[in-house]
């Protein structure tokens, strides 16, 4: 109750600053790959949300997405593959627009960073910061590959880590975890061409970050504190430690050129350029369309206007202090009210990574699960990664689906609607007198308007959609506790009221859920044959009238099998195996031994005369071994990775001179020579070709 008051406080300070409208950015994807659950449950669904819920409230806002299609990334994929950088953002770009929108990610704008207007924009944006004086032009020294005749970017170096000795990137050593700047690297190399680098002189044009501190502080720490603690306390560490000056323009040939004579070969730095795709996107939406969205700077210059930017947590520094520091700059331009921006989600335990396959893509998803969009929704909402990093796991994702959408919110509405066909071929009844009950639940479900706003107003977007879950749960006791399909015999007008009080609170979940899931929204509207209804009519029992025909009934959700799942669970499995092999290193070799040493031990040939599990063991096989003497009885522990039947008639390789050893009760004389593999699993050494029992090794 308390948490619920002070919500609703901060929403009427909000409300006090009286803006008109609200623009919502999330933060645009690389065109290097495809979307995944990852990026969704970060950044997309919670800003489709926030968006949806503002136009049902008949508010006036802006969607605004894009592909992020320079920077280096790009260049990196292209090289990959062999092909243009250009070629690798038409492919993704694609892609990425149609999983938006096929997972009703519903962008009023998903333009491009390559567009003409983007450029254009860009350009002239940098060159007035360069006008005006505002950028600093500073010599350093750059890593330069002279085969190729380009400057290399921090990741496109790799050197020895001159903390671990790992082979590291310039920016960063994947072994021991520490920032690394390329110049720390022992013999950096182009990571290209894998030639040596040599240090060269470059200039580029540098954003003074420091020069704005005073003013970050007192804008984010004085007058922000109402922004998630993950959010604030990242830019609290930033300003607590000294902002150096940052370059805004890069040493490369893929990106947006910079607009100063003699700057030929460089270009905006992509995180200058990017962020501005926000605003170039907007342009074009509105010159596209200015009867409906009059011109770009009601949007972005606009002191009435909200700005709300979408993103996850590595995008922080880049949405609170540099593309602020970018637009006070600049000057005219208004500042982020809030930057919601969510911790990872992780897949099965482990970090989603795109160069590993871990994770779990759009478009593939949908080709396992047609038609399940809102499932997805559902599940990675929550267990969206609000305050911490959260884990998706296909086992949630099935109870999700057969415990909540399917066992409360479906259930719920295909009991009311098959009553209404089952007593009143599918007309809705009057209602009549209302009991204490009627009312109490009336009353209980009108509560769920308020609640979800005050959470979605302060973007919990999880808990707001357990509120609309609870609406269901509301209507389910309702119903079972009324107990129509029995009082029907009794008193036929009391079912009426029960009936008409559960189609209105049928109509009031497809209201509550529409941001969080509008396919399933739209579907329930077509079965009760109405029109989609505002955020307004939410807690209203007058929704649908009597006497009004409803459409068939169709189940909204339907139970997700085991197969399914373990389907899933199989690939992952798959591509797990596949990494590891791939990243297979093998052990260091151990320290130095004599030869008289390696004299000591007697290994030997023997042939597999007979082979068995040992009862009650799940590891051991029990051999009985030809070795040219007494033949000796061995066990080994490789019954995972072997039919006992498999081996009979085999050679192996065993230590002779092994002390006898006791296990499960059986005594063991000697040990069986296996190959471990990457994964751990085990294959016995044979002699290449067929030799006496009883040969040495040597
Ligand atoms: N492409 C960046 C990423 O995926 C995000 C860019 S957001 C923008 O991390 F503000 F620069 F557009
Ligand atoms: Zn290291």
């Amino acid at each position: 109750m308390v948490e619920y008051r002070k919500l609703h406080l901060r929403r009427i300070q909000n409300m006090e600053k009286q803006f008109k409208r609200t623009t919502v950015t999330s933060a645009l994807p690389y065109a290097n790959g495809g979307v995944h659950i990852g990026h969704l449950a970060g950044v997309y669904v919670p800003a489709d949300i926030y968006v949806r819920y503002l136009r049902l409230k008949g508010e006036e806002v802006m969607f605004v997405g894009g592909s992020d299609e320079h920077g280096v990334p790009v260049t990196q994929r292209a090289r990959k593959e062999g092909i243009t950088p250009q070629q690798v953002v038409d492919r993704y770009h694609k892609m990425i627009k149609d999983s938006f929108e096929e997972f009703g990610i519903s962008f009023d704008v998903y333009s491009r960073t390559t567009s003409p207007t983007h450029h254009k924009f860009a350009s002239d944006f940098f060159r007035k910061l360069y006008d005006d004086g505002k950028l600093i032009e500073k010599t350093t020294k750059q890593f330069y590959d002279e085969q190729t005749g380009t400057f290399k970017t921090d990741r496109d170096i790799v050197g020895e880590c001159p903390h671990c000795h790992a082979e590291a990137n310039g920016d960063q050593c994947e072994k021991c975890g520490r920032d690394l700047d390329p110049t720390e690297l022992i013999n950096p190399r182009s990571k290209e061409s894998g030639a040596r680098l040599v240090l060269r002189d470059t200039t580029n044009w540098f954003l003074p970050l420091n020069d704005y501190e005073g003013w970050l502080k007192q804008w984010i720490l004085d007058g922000h504190k109402e922004w998630r603690s993950n959010v604030y306390g990242q830019c609290k560490s930033w300003l607590d430690m000294e902002l150096q000056p940052r370059a805004m323009t890069r040493d490369l040939d893929w990106g947006i050129p910079v607009p100063v004579e003699g700057a030929e070969g460089k270009v905006l730095y992509v995180w200058f350029d990017a962020p501005i795709g926000y605003i170039s996107n907007t342009k074009e939406l509105c010159e596209g369309n200015p009867e409906r969205w009059g011109n770009w700077q009601r949007w972005w210059q606009d002191e009435d206007t909200r700005l709300v930017h979408f993103i996850g947590k590595d995008n922080i520094v880049f949405h609170c202090i540099i593309f602020p520091v970018m637009m006070k700059a600049h000057g005219g331009y208004i500042m982020p009210d809030n930057v919601p921006a969510n911790e990872f989600l992780n897949l099965e335990g482990d970090k989603i990574s795109t160069s590993r396959n871990w994770a779990v893509w759009l478009h593939e998803y949908l080709v396992d699960f047609p038609g399940k969009q809102d499932v997805l929704r559902y599940a990675l909402t929550a267990s969206a990664p609000e305050t911490k990093d959260n884990d998706f796991t296909w086992a949630e994702f099935q109870a999700r689906n057969n415990n909540e959408l399917v066992a409360v919110y479906g259930n719920f509405v295909n009991r009311a609607l098959q009553l209404t066909q089952k007593y009143y071929d599918g007309i809705v009844p009057p209602c009549g007198t209302l009991t204490d009950y009627d009312r109490q639940t009336i009353a209980e479900f009108k509560d769920v308007k308020a609640k979800v706003e005050a959470l979605l107003d302060v973007f919990k977007f999880r808990d707001a959609q357990k509120e609309a879950m609870n609406l269901a749960r509301i209507g389910n006791k309702y119903i079972a506790d009324c107990e129509p399909w029995k009082v029907v015999k009794t008193d036929p007008e009391r079912v009426k009221t029960v009936i008409n009080i559960s189609l209105q609170l049928t109509a009031n979940l497809a209201i509550a859920f529409e941001p969080f899931l509008p396919f399933s929204s739209k579907k329930l509207y077509g079965m009760l044959n109405v029109e989609a209804l505002g955020w307004d009519n939410l807690g209203s029992t007058e929704l649908i009238k009597p006497g009004h025909q409803l459409a068939k009934p169709e189940l909204l959700f339907e139970k997700i099998e085991d197969e399914a799942i373990q389907k899933q669970m199989d690939r992952l499995a798959r591509i797990k195996k596949e990494n590891e092999a791939a990243n297979y290193k093998p052990a260091d070799v151990k320290k130095e031994v004599a030869y008289d040493d390696f004299e000591k031990l007697d290994i030997r040939v023997g042939t597999v005369l007979s082979c068995e599990r040992v009862k009650k063991s799940s590891k051991l096989l029990k051999f009985e071994i030809a070795d040219g003497m007494e033949n000796r009885t061995i066990l080994s522990g490789i019954a995972q990775y072997y039919a006992p039947e498999d081996l009979v008639g085999r050679q192996v390789c065993f230590i002779a001179n092994f002390p006898p050893r006791k296990m499960m009760g059986l005594e063991s004389q000697g040990m069986i020579l296996s190959a471990v593999n990457y994964d751990g699993s085990l294959s016995v050494i044979t002699p290449q070709r067929e030799v006496k029992p009883g040969s040495q090794v040597s």
